[in-house]
């Protein structure tokens, strides 16, 4: 397994395997790898010459600088994720390197996909994601990226970049990974005090439960919502950032579940661990046989 840490030799080698004709698949991460990152890498692992992982703690995508301070690192654990699943390249970069100074560029989707949700709670966070995802894209070459629809919204910005961009990459966007009791896996879990641990299960168990209610016929978007909100509530915790019910291609807020595949959307603080999690509650039976992007 080859390590880079300079972006002219990440940049190099792949230039020199996109001239061999190889084909590169690529998983970005933010490193502190668990399986949902693993899951990503199997899915593409057979399809590819070569499978490249960046693990890039990428400060501009943090609006809270203790957020940043505190996200959790373990190098040594990652590169041994990435051994066992046969990873060619992990791409090592440091933040002088990614943003050298001065620096002035930005990659920014505008618009309704980048406006609500994490968009508007963690204001500037997707313009460092696009911007790095945009950078790292440049830099490894792809022929195809993975992404998890644990950070949906992320996903659909994501598509948006590259068909807007005419980036000639394929993205994929895989199932959240979730423990056995239902958390979502997230790095930022290993964050989270034993009784906060147990307390963040209700985000799930809320996402399920509406589900449950959308089965038996509710399909008033407000009411849900409220309805959510209240289970969240009745737990411990320090903040809700958002309740929301979307459509799943747009974003935009959904009243009424009928038209279009509907999400459920959840973003929950439990001591100052920001927690977010979403679910499909509404399949159009219209739409049932099409795939399941973003
Ligand atoms: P990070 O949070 O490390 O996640 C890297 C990738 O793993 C993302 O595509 C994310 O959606 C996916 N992922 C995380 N938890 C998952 C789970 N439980 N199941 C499935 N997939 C999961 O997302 C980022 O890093 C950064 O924003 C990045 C794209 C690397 C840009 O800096």
């Amino acid at each position: 397994m080859k390590i880079f840490k300079q972006a002219e030799a990440m940049q190099a080698w792949a230039l020199e395997q996109r001239a061999q004709g190889k084909r590169i698949g690529f998983v970005p991460t933010m490193g502190f790898l668990h399986e949902g990152h693993v899951a990503l890498m199997r899915r593409v692992r057979a399809e590819v010459d070569e499978l490249v992982v960046s693990i890039f703690v990428n400060p501009k995508q943090f609006n809270v600088a203790s957020d940043l301070e505190n996200y959790p690192r373990d190098e040594e654990g990652d590169l041994a994720h990435c051994r066992n699943e046969g990873v060619d390249v992990v791409y090592l970069p440091t933040a002088e390197q990614m943003y050298p100074e001065p620096y002035h560029t930005y990659v920014e989707v505008r618009g309704g996909l980048a406006e609500g949700l994490c968009g508007a709670t963690r204001p500037g966070h997707f313009l460092g994601v696009t911007t790095v995802v945009a950078k790292l894209f440049n830099l490894v070459q792809p022929t195809v990226a993975v992404f998890g629809q644990k950070d949906f919204q992320q996903l659909a910005i994501v598509r948006r970049m590259v068909q807007d961009l005419n980036m000639p990459i394929e993205i994929i966007g895989l199932p959240t990974v979730r423990e056995p009791d239902g958390l979502a896996m997230s790095s930022r879990n290993a964050r989270l005090t034993p009784e906060n641990r147990k307390r963040a299960l209700v985000i799930h168990e809320t996402l399920q439960w509406t589900k449950a209610q959308v089965e038996k016929g509710e399909r008033d978007a407000k009411t849900l919502c409220a309805k959510a909100r209240e289970r969240l509530a009745a737990v411990e915790h320090d903040d809700i950032h958002y309740v929301d019910i979307r459509e799943e291609t747009t974003l935009s807020l959904l009243e009424t579940l009928g038209q279009g595949h509907a999400r459920m959307f959840v973003a929950q603080v439990f001591g100052q661990v920001r927690l977010i999690d979403n679910l499909r509650i509404y399949t159009d039976p219209r739409l049932s046989n099409q795939s399941r992007k973003p």
